[in-house]
């Protein structure tokens, strides 16, 4: 198991060619099945966090998007960039709380996706990343976010998160709760162990962008 780098990507490194195999197993429709008309129009700006081997990435921007995609663990972006060369999508070594690196950039965006990355983050990470997640999202855009609950991998760092805690750091930061939808696993193996999924999603109504005119007193 990985003890240095950055929190919550302990184990992936070790498994990263596995697990790229796996994800791309996993049809985009079928997996975001619940979220996909909250998708904007294309051409949108759409910042994927956590991006792993870059297969929802690559299918943003197949739609026409302009994608920034984040992953700190070196074996998986660098998978995700040899699978996926794509003048479409910019890959930064970046990671949560902080998002130092995207957030430098000052750009936002009109969709950004957490698939898979948040109960990686503990209860003060989660406090800490979600006003930073918050303040990159356009107004009218949406975050989709989703939290695995069940037997936690080998060699993971993963935690119980309840939607209710997310919803409300995410209420604080202006954002509205547009989704919110509980499943069983679309992965066999996964699903016969007992695993389940939370999907959320979350609007930044038009007006309450904390950096925006709009806003502004
Ligand atoms: C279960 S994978 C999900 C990958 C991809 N989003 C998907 O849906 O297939 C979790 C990913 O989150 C990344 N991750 C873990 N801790 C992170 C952190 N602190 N900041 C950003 N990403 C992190 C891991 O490196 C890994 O690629």
């Amino acid at each position: 198991m990985t003890t240095t780098g950055v929190q919550g990507t302990q184990g992936y490194a070790e498994e990263a060619e596995a697990f790229i195999a796996r994800a791309d197993g996993v049809a985009f429709a079928e997996k975001h099945a619940i979220t996909l008309h909250l998708t904007p129009v294309a051409p949108a700006r759409v910042l994927d966090i956590g991006a792993g081997g870059g297969h929802d990435a690559a299918a943003f921007a197949a739609m026409g998007h302009r994608v920034v995609a984040v992953e700190p663990t070196p074996a998986m972006l660098a998978g995700a960039i040899a699978r996926h060369d794509n003048p479409a999508i910019s890959w930064l070594d970046d990671s949560l709380p902080d998002l130092a690196v995207v957030s430098a950039r000052g750009e936002v965006f009109d969709l950004i996706l957490l698939s898979a990355v948040w109960m990686h983050l503990d209860a003060v990470e989660r406090r800490r990343a979600m006003p930073r997640i918050a303040a990159l999202l356009a107004e009218g855009g949406v975050m989709i976010l989703s939290l695995r609950h069940g037997p936690v991998p080998p060699g993971r760092r993963m935690f119980e998160v309840f939607a209710d805690e997310t919803i409300a750091l995410a209420e604080a930061e202006g954002l509205r709760t547009v989704l919110h939808e509980h499943r069983g696993s679309i992965q066999e193996q996964n699903r016969r162990a007992g695993v389940t999924w939370t999907i959320l999603a979350f609007s930044r109504d038009c007006g309450r962008h904390p950096l925006g005119p709009a806003a502004t007193p």
